[in-house]
């Protein structure tokens, strides 16, 4: 076929505008961090975003919608990198083009939609195109067959995969193990018979003839955990098309590595790894690895020992690793976000925006690992030369715990000189690590509940802002162990959940409740609350008195004083991050907060320290606002609407359609769905306790507000009059005071020095008597306890000089250590060398050393051995001269 003039960007544009002209909200891509998600590392699908919506669990004003949704495929435990860059279409980061229906319209639309756009928009011809439909899904063959005309010869039916789980298939999607899922009919291009591969469902479908493009899903189904499905409350659809593929359809191309895109990212790649080979497969791993690094990074994700951290810092130093394959031994990674935000900043403006914390990044990444990655490599090297075919466990940890060779990086490299590495030799080391106490991955942490337990239960209604107490809330159900039960007895522990609930659970930073629910006969003392499956207030805790059953009408009380507490430090982060913004710049950004009852913690994008005349300029700003006192104003308003009136948007949250915006005077706007002070005064004193550095480019501030603030200041004054009173002297005088005893201790110790040197001085000149005579020579090796080496070296010399033709070793023992000095008068140096005699004797103490012909001083670590090994000084000098 003839190369269209489509670029990437017009595909992506063009896709989008389609599904608008045809009534689709154009929704933007979601963070690549699944919002309130912790069992799903990257957002890697379009559908993503939506899974509430299909679950029914959540409305927007749209029923339709199109995206460009940003994916990351790079998770695997140990191992799904190491195609990426050797193959077609494996890639780290890729976008998926996706329309989707809420409800709203079915198999016969999606269809029709798709092969429209494919064939009148696009101009693919019509025969080139194959569909699969699933097994039994006679309704979507009918539509293709007979509504959209595509000859029975070109539909395939794929079922489920033989001896698979049920639905397990090429043609039944499903997100994960649990959730939204459905048949599908998949979208093939044929291009055509110049090359290798058979038809979909044939035995050599794998080859590069038949390529997928699109893939339609008909969500009907919610899977349970054990595989049960229950119909969706709507029939929806989901549909997914890799921008990249399609591009290398339009542009008549095989590899995606030849699309547009990626050839100015490999032009880029070549520039920056100074390689003139365009053909060189590491330019299409740095090439790929850079839009996976910078978007994770605008993402918010830092390289990191674990989770989605330490999956960025894998594809980070793969990347490095083949820059260091290509000759760079200095940075040169971080370059790439330059020509990347060229051509991907227009669609994707963060990538502009952020561009030079991205760099400053990976920099970082890069430093830290190029100055261990050239001595990890002749590890490497040698192992390889000296074992068979196997690189055994403990090098393979050395270098991941040493030398930052994450796992798969020693495979890549193992695998390309022909090595195998032994992972359960790896795996074993790695226990015994972890078992030495280091934490685990924050994955597999989520207590586990089972999805019948929760799944009929209504949405919780929140009362929380306005009210601390309910007296007749329902409790719709009880968690026990991750199972649904219909009664717990005092002792037990379980989740309770209400129909309605003044408890806030824990979100955005802000801890859960603690209080009681109590009714007729029972007891049940809350510890935490917890959100479960967006909607669900859990209520964690222990029922302390009678018997509580399902259906039973209870009063919920928070405890206030500790609600109160929490509330005063989440309003002082709102005031903090708006101080911040005004002192330091709006470049800061939220990254992270924690609000507790007792402190603050608040996490945000600056590159240096922020000083101490910074802090307290902030300190003070946040000070004055609390005593201007205004009211705090909440109000809910569409998201669109609320961004309009400037209100923070926080990163990697989840927006809803309605979102609410509070409002403190003109001070602070932040989205934000906690709860807060009535007024700022509420907040009564604001103090910064702290101010660190937790990664490149993002610090940390902990603060105390109310009776904290009070606490905190009331400590520090005790402690100064704790100091004051042992001093004798006024609170305002200690620094004086200590000044005074500092400049004394000094003098102290100067003139201890001095002293010490003239006792071993005068000492050492009494030790002259002590020399023997070997062949003429005078021989001294004595001890000198107490004697730094400016002193032994001193006394070496002067007894030289005393003694005439001599040779003289000193010992002294400080803190266990040994230490040895030796000279040999100039006449002797012919016969005899300082360093060796010293070393004799070092030798025998557990040490070495070395010097000049005429002094020579060493060390040693046996202080027991050291009247031996002077004794055996003559006996040296006689054998030796
Ligand atoms: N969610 C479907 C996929 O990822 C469209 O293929």
């Amino acid at each position: 076929m003839n190369a269209s003039n489509w670029t990437t960007a017009g595909i992506r544009q063009q896709f989008l505008d389609y599904f608008r002209d045809r009534g689709h909200a154009v929704v933007p891509s979601s963070s690549l961090v699944p919002a309130n998600d912790p069992t799903l590392l990257f957002t890697n699908a379009g559908m993503v975003q939506f899974k509430d919506v299909f679950l029914g669990a959540e409305k927007r004003r749209y029923s339709t919608a199109a995206t460009s949704q940003k994916c990351v495929r790079a998770g695997g435990k140990h191992n799904d990198l190491d195609q990426v860059g050797y193959t077609a279409r494996h890639h780290t980061f890729f976008e998926m083009l996706g329309n989707f229906s809420f409800g709203d319209y079915f198999k016969t639309e999606a269809i029709s939609y798709s092969w429209s756009l494919l064939t009148d928009v696009f101009g693919l011809e019509a025969d080139r195109l194959w569909v699969t439909v699933y097994d039994s899904d006679d309704e979507a063959y009918a539509i293709w067959r007979d509504q959209i005309g595509v000859p029975e010869a070109r539909i395939v039916r794929i079922g489920d995969k033989p001896g698979g789980q049920t639905h397990e298939s090429d043609n039944f999607w499903a997100m994960g193990d649990t959730g939204p899922c459905g048949p599908c009919t998949e979208i093939f291009y044929d291009h055509g018979p110049g090359v290798d591969g058979g038809p979909p469902g044939s035995a050599d479908e794998d080859g590069d003839r038949y390529i997928e493009i699109w893939n339609l899903v008909f969500m009907q189904y919610d899977r349970a955990a054990d595989g049960t499905l229950a119909p969706l409350p709507h029939p929806c659809v989901d549909t997914g098309m890799g921008l990249e593929r399609i591009a290398a359809v339009l542009q008549g191309v095989h590899s995606n590595y030849a699309i547009d895109l990626f050839q100015t990212l490999i032009r880029a790649a070549a520039e920056v790894s100074g390689c003139d080979e365009p053909q060189n497969t590491s330019l299409n791993v740095i090439a790929d690895h850079i839009r996976a690094c910078a978007f994770l990074i605008t993402d918010g994700v830092l390289p990191s020992r674990d989770g989605r951290g330490y999956v960025l810092r894998r594809i980070i130093r793969r990347a490095v690793r083949h820059g260091y394959m290509l000759g760079r031994r200095e940075p040169f990674f971080h370059r790439m976000v330059k020509p990347l935000a060229e051509v991907m900043g227009e669609a994707y403006p963060d990538l502009r925006n952020k561009q030079s914390s991205i760099e400053e990044v990976l920099r970082d990444e890069e430093q830290r690992f190029f100055r261990t990655l050239g001595t990890g490599m002749g590890i490497l090297a040698d192992v390889m030369a000296n074992s068979g075919e196997t690189i055994d466990g403990q090098t393979a940890f050395l270098l991941y715990d040493t030398y930052g060779f994450p796992l798969d990086l020693t495979q890549d490299i193992a695998r390309e000189k022909g090595f195998a590495v032994d992972i359960e030799g790896f795996d074993a080391e790695m226990r015994k690590q972890q078992e030495r106490g280091r934490s685990a991955s924050q994955f597999g942490a989520q207590a586990r509940i089972s999805a019948d337990a929760i799944g009929a239960l209504p949405q919780t209604e929140f009362l929380g802002y306005e009210h601390l107490t309910c007296d007749d809330a329902r409790v719709v159900g009880i968690v026990r162990e991750g199972d649904g039960v219909a009664s717990i007895v005092a002792g037990q522990q379980a989740m309770v959940f209400l129909d309605r609930t003044p408890f806030y659970a824990e979100s955005g930073g802000q801890v859960g409740d603690t209080g009681t629910i109590r009714g007729e006969g029972f007891e049940f003392r809350v510890e935490d609350t917890q959100k479960v499956g967006g909607t669900l207030y859990a209520h964690q805790g222990t029922l302390t008195e009678g018997v509580l059953n399902v259906g039973e009408t209870a009063r919920a009380r928070v405890e206030a004083d500790r609600r109160q507490a929490i509330v005063r430090h989440h309003s002082a982060t709102h005031l903090l991050h708006a101080a911040l913004k005004q002192v330091l710049g709006e470049h800061v950004e939220q990254r992270g907060s924690l609000v507790a009852p007792d402190h603050l913690r608040f996490d945000f994008t600056h590159p240096n320290a922020v000083t101490a005349g910074e802090l307290r300029e902030i300190e003070s700003l946040v000070n004055r606002e609390v005593c201007r006192n205004v009211a705090a104003q909440s109000d809910i308003l569409p998201f669109d609407d609320a961004l309009q009136t400037g209100a923070v948007a926080l990163f990697g949250e989840k927006y809803g359609d309605e979102v609410r915006v509070l409002r403190f005077g003109e001070f602070s706007v932040e989205l934000c769905g906690g709860t807060h002070v009535a007024r700022v005064g509420d907040i009564g004193s604001f103090k910064i306790v702290e101010e660190s550095s937790i990664a490149s480019g993002i610090r940390r501030i902990v603060a105390v507000a109310g009776d904290a603030a009070l606490e905190y200041v009331q400590t520090l004054e005790d402690r100064l009059g704790e100091a004051a009173s042992r001093l004798k002297v006024a609170p305002d005088a200690v620094g004086e005071r200590i000044e005074q005893i500092l400049e004394r201790t000094r003098v102290l110790e100067r003139e201890l020095e001095e002293l010490k040197t003239k006792a071993a001085s005068a000492s050492g000149d009494e030790l002259a008597e002590n020399a023997s005579e070997v062949n003429g020579i005078k021989v001294l090796a004595e001890r000198l306890d107490g004697a730094d080496p400016k002193v032994l070296r001193s006394t070496v010399d002067r007894l030289k000089e005393r003694l005439g033709t001599a040779v003289v070793v000193l010992g002294s023992v400080e803190a266990g250590k040994v230490r040895l000095a030796a000279g040999v008068s100039p006449d002797l140096t012919a016969r005899i060398q300082a360093g060796n005699l010293v070393n004799f004797v070092a030798q025998q103490v557990g040490g070495k050393g070395g010097g000049r012909p005429d002094f020579a001083q060493a060390g040693g670590s046996k202080p027991e051995e050291l009247a031996r090994a002077l004794l055996s000084v003559p006996a040296w000098v006689s054998e030796n001269s």
